[in-house]
């Protein structure tokens, strides 16, 4: 037997295992070695029993308990998960294990449904930390109280408890020696499978976090490195590596570039360590570096921090590198540019004489006192910050001219002065602006008629309101006189109306009283005496009277309430004129006046109311008996191609110039006097000229007071018949 062989299976055979057992053992510790892991390895452990039903616990040293590791014919979620408490030492299984000692026993409880069982212990190589087994006398009273020992507890030296495994049923003792030598044998390797599965799962954990850091510090546009004592590169981000690193088939140009950017990095550790501006964070901290594929200058700011020794080798350090390329840019371009204003606008070079009042205290002279110097001071200051911070405000702005307002004030006066400033730059050839040139306008003038403007503006505005108030007025009052016009215009119909019918309701009583006067004037109700007869010639002559006056009353009314009808029809002059003359020749022989008549023969007939130019005649040879007391009347027919002129002379009272025009009106009568002498209505004259209204005609007078009048009436030689023949309707409207 060899010494391996003598080694598996035990101290002299002690274990009571047969040697021809050796080779099974060691077929299977080869096959258990080969295993990738320790899952693989319990599963072929069990399965190597060759029983039914086992199940291998293993000590959890943290929890303190013994817990299901794998199981054959069994399934593990039947078992639970709990564990037995390894402080549980009345459990055959726990006794088992920390013993280190086979047990076994029936009606085994905690989830195995074994009536008969063996529980071989698993040893481990000890280790520091490892659980402890329990030994001597302690050992053995406690094996003795879980039940039937199989072997004796035998602690081997340098071993500890690793688990337990179970069998079903008890076999028999060549083979209870041979299955638990097994199971002692498999205890270290699957010990040290565990140990590796635990270091594998904190390998890939730390490898993961790893990754991730990786991860973050390459994501991260600054270059990191850590470098050590020797300044050379130890770890670096992706950027630092994109800086400083090349690779194969890098270009030739690139790699001259991280040859550079190395060099230029060394040296600047070097220097930072030896001035010592790394450990005091001063110092300048600028590096600069060429990007290798760009080739364009960049610009870092070094952050290198000395990393604790425990985590580096000494002279470690970690190197923050910040682009701060564009930041330096846009801080140059700053510089230059408020280099350039600086030189641009230091101040005031050339002033003219009116500026130079407004930039510069007065000279002082006899009567100035301290005080109005200082006032004078403090108003050339205000003025100069004024116009400072508008020339730099504009200096900085890329625009070329500049308008504004600013009121600035008089030193000499102390008034205020409203300004306005217009700047505009002077560029070089480099249009970099080298000069300002402003000009200040005096706007005072123009505020002044800004104000003007405004007042009238608003007097304007005022004027304007008032304009509309009275056109408003005006407006109402026209609306009023409207509505009175209609009143008097209504009011006037109305009169004309009433007129019309009390002048046809006057009529018949008087024409009753002229009939019975005539009757009894003729004698027919019998014989009157003279002075009876007298009378009743009055009472006619009365009654005459007021039937004359009825019907001119009658007329005017009918004319105005437009219920005048004519009647056209052919009108010789010469037969009217006779007619006319035969009715007033009595008259006028009464009065003892001549009457002339002048007539042309061959003048031709009128078309017009025969009726109604009678009546205007009528009228106007009435006036003129009445007023003439002497002398003679003429009436004289003029023909021509337009018309019909008759004018009726006479040599009477005559008419004042004043009173030419009102004698046309209604019961108007010029002279109260000639009223008691001549009687009449005064409606004669308003009749005729309404009369010739509606022949289209008209009559014009002239007169001379004391002298004589004449009339002169034109007649068309035809009246509008359509418009105005009579109609039945209207004959039968008639009064
Ligand atoms: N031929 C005339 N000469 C002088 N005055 C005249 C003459 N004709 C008219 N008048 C003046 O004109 C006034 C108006 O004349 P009109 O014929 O309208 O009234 P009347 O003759 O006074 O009254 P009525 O005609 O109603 O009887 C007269 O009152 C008279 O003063
Ligand atoms: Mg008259």
């Amino acid at each position: 037997m060899s010494a391996a062989q003598q080694l598996l299976i035990g101290r002299d055979g002690r274990d009571g295992i047969d040697q021809a057992d050796a080779p099974a053992l060691l077929e299977f510790l080869a096959t258990l070695t080969e295993a990738p892991d320790c899952p693989t390895a319990s599963a072929y452990l069990l399965a190597r029993l060759t029983v039914r039903r086992a199940v291998l616990m293993l000590v959890d040293p943290v929890r303190d308990i013994l817990s299901v590791y794998s199981s054959i014919g069994v399934p593990v979620d039947e078992l639970g998960d709990e564990g037995l408490s390894l402080g549980d030492e009345r459990h055959p299984l726990v006794v088992s294990a920390m013993t280190m000692t086979t047990v076994s026993g029936s009606s085994l409880h905690f989830g195995l449904p074994f009536s008969e069982w063996v529980a071989f212990p698993m040893p481990q190589p000890t280790f520091r930390g490892a659980p402890v087994p329990i030994a001597g006398h302690h050992a053995s009273q406690l094996v003795a109280g879980v039940g039937g020992q199989v072997t004796p507890a035998s602690l081997r030296p340098g071993e500890a408890p690793l688990g337990v495994v179970v069998i079903e049923g008890v076999p028999a003792p060549q083979r209870l020696a041979f299955l638990s030598r097994l199971v002692a044998l498999a205890g270290p390797v699957i010990a040290r499978f565990e140990a590796l599965g635990v270091s594998d799962e904190q390998a890939e954990r730390l490898r993961q976090q790893r990754d991730r850091l990786r991860m973050m510090i390459d994501a991260l546009p600054d270059p990191i490195v850590i470098t050590d004592s020797a300044n050379d590169i130890v770890v670096q981000n992706a950027r630092a590596e994109q800086l400083l690193s090349s690779r194969e088939g890098d270009s030739q140009g690139r790699r001259r570039a991280v040859e550079i950017n190395n060099l230029l990095f060394t040296s600047y550790l070097s220097k930072a360590m030896m001035t010592g501006a790394i450990d005091k964070q001063s110092g300048p901290r600028e590096l600069n570096l060429v990007d290798p594929t760009e080739g364009a200058d960049i610009l870092f700011e070094v952050l290198a921090h000395p990393l604790r020794d425990d985590v580096d080798r000494k002279g470690a350090f970690l190197s923050v590198l910040r682009d701060v390329t564009d930041l330096r840019r846009a801080v140059n371009e700053l510089e230059r540019h408020m280099q350039r204003v600086r030189s641009a606008c230091s101040f005031i070079r050339m002033m003219f004489d009116q500026a130079e009042r407004l930039f510069e205290a007065p000279p002082p002279t006899a009567v100035t006192t301290v005080r109005g110097r200082r006032v004078q001071a403090q108003a050339v200051r205000g003025n100069d910050m004024k116009f400072t911070s508008f020339i730099s405000d504009f200096a900085m702005a890329t625009a070329t001219a500049r308008r504004a307002e600013m009121t600035l004030t008089r030193p000499d006066t102390g008034d205020a002065l409203p300004m306005e400033v217009v700047s505009g730059k002077i560029r070089n050839e480099r249009d970099e602006a080298i000069a300002i040139v402003s000009v200040l306008h005096d706007l005072t003038k123009q505020y002044e008629n800004t104000r003007l403007y405004e007042e009238l503006k608003r007097s304007s505005e005022g004027l304007e309101a008032r304009i509309r108030a009275a056109t408003a007025d005006l407006a109402e009052q026209n609306a009023k006189l409207q509505w009175q016009t209609q009143e008097v215009e209504r009011a006037n119909t109305l009169k004309s109306e009433f007129l019309a019918s009390m002048s046809h309701e006057l009529r018949t009583p008087i024409n009753a009283v002229l009939g019975h006067t005539a009757n009894m004037i003729e004698g027919i109700y019998g014989g009157v005496s003279d002075d009876q007869l007298e009378m009743l010639k009055r009472i006619r002559s009365a009654a005459n009277h007021l039937l004359a006056l009825i019907n001119d009353i009658l007329d005017l009314a009918r004319i105005e309430a437009g219920k005048m009808p004519l009647r056209i029809e052919y009108v010789h002059v010469k037969s009217i004129v006779t007619e006319i003359s035969q009715q007033i020749e009595p008259l006028v022989r009464r009065k003892g006046l001549d009457y002339v008549i002048e007539v042309p023969p061959d003048c031709p007939p009128l078309r017009t109311d025969r009726t109604k130019v009678k009546q205007v005649l009528l009228n106007l040879l009435s006036n003129a008996i009445k007023f003439t007391p002497r002398g003679k009347i003429t009436l004289r027919a003029e023909c021509d191609a337009d018309s019909v002129k008759l004018r009726v002379t006479d040599t009477g009272i005559g008419i004042k110039t004043k009173d030419l025009s009102v004698i046309w009106e209604d019961f108007r009568q010029v002279d109260q006097t000639l009223i008691r002498e001549y009687g009449g209505t005064g409606l004669g004259l308003s009749i005729t000229r309404k009369l010739l209204e509606r022949l289209g005609g008209r009559a014009e007078v002239a007169s001379e007071y004391g002298k004589g009048t004449t009339f002169t009436v034109t007649l068309p030689w035809r009246v509008e018949e359509e418009a105005h023949a009579i109609t039945p309707a209207d004959q039968a409207a008639l009064p």
